[in-house]
């Protein structure tokens, strides 16, 4: 479907994908120590072994800490910046900061951060700004006694914002999806959504390999996010 008019707002999902390029691992086709990501940031996983959860999350903050963004991240944030924020919003799966660093303002961490920390039996203390590595000899406690974890959504939980997230969907006329594999719900399900509104939103997509929700995308740009995305946003001004 070909849109003449210049869109009046654009909701933009992000996943792993569009870090990829910064040397972040996605979650598809890769592993850690032999367990795949998918296993390891799952809320039985922490209830089985925080030591191990810890563990894993500290080397994932290892590699983020030196990542830069990439052509894709300053695409979005250009797109941004000439679009304006209030009609431009940005939904990322991601937990590294590459987006802020780019320079995005309209934003929200649909499955959190992953340099924050808060308590896990969720006292009331609010989370911190935190960048260090634990192991099992080190793990962080909260003043109330409990353990501390990763403000990061794991699978089993509820997401971020949904309500100001879905405000945001049912309120766009174009939807981008990035580097996303439309594995993961309740996201997958997005664009789904839009095309079953009475006026269906465009949809397009930029990634690597066609994604398991395909068939609810009007336009499909394949390839590095690095190079396609900045072609896709540029079909839409
Ligand atoms: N450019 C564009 N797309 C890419 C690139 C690239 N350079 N490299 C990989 N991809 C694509 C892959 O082909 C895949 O379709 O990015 C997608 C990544 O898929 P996933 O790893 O499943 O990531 P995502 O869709 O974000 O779902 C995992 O679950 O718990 C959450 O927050 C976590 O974001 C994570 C999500």
């Amino acid at each position: 479907m070909e849109q003449t008019s210049k869109p009046e707002r654009i909701f933009v999902l992000t996943g792993a994908g569009i870090s990829a390029e910064s040397g972040i691992p996605t979650f598809q086709g890769t592993s850690w120590r032999g367990r795949s990501h998918y296993e390891l940031a799952n809320i039985d996983a922490w209830n089985a072994d925080p030591a191990l959860v810890w563990e894993y999350y500290s080397e994932r903050r290892r590699r983020a800490r030196d990542a830069k963004p990439n052509p894709a991240h300053f695409a979005l944030e250009e797109f941004e910046r000439s679009h304006g924020s209030s009609s431009f919003f940005l939904c990322t799966q991601n937990v590294d900061n590459l987006h802020e660093a780019a320079g995005s303002k309209n934003l929200v961490h649909i499955h959190g951060q992953l340099f924050e920390t808060r308590c896990a039996k969720e006292c009331g203390r609010v989370g911190f700004h935190d960048a260090k590595e634990y192991q099992a000899e080190n793990l962080p406690r909260c003043s109330c006694g409990a353990l501390q974890r990763p403000d990061v959504v794991w699978f089993g939980e509820q997401p971020h914002e949904l309500d100001r997230v879905f405000a945001e969907l049912q309120a766009c006329d174009v939807f981008v999806g990035v580097g996303t594999s439309g594995n993961v719900q309740p996201v997958a399900g997005f664009v789904a959504q839009l095309k079953a509104r009475r006026k269906p939103a465009r949809t397009v997509f930029v990634g690597l390999e066609r994604p398991t929700n395909a068939g609810y995308f009007d336009e499909i740009y394949l390839g590095p996010a690095t190079v396609k995305l900045a072609e896709a946003l540029n079909k839409l001004l």
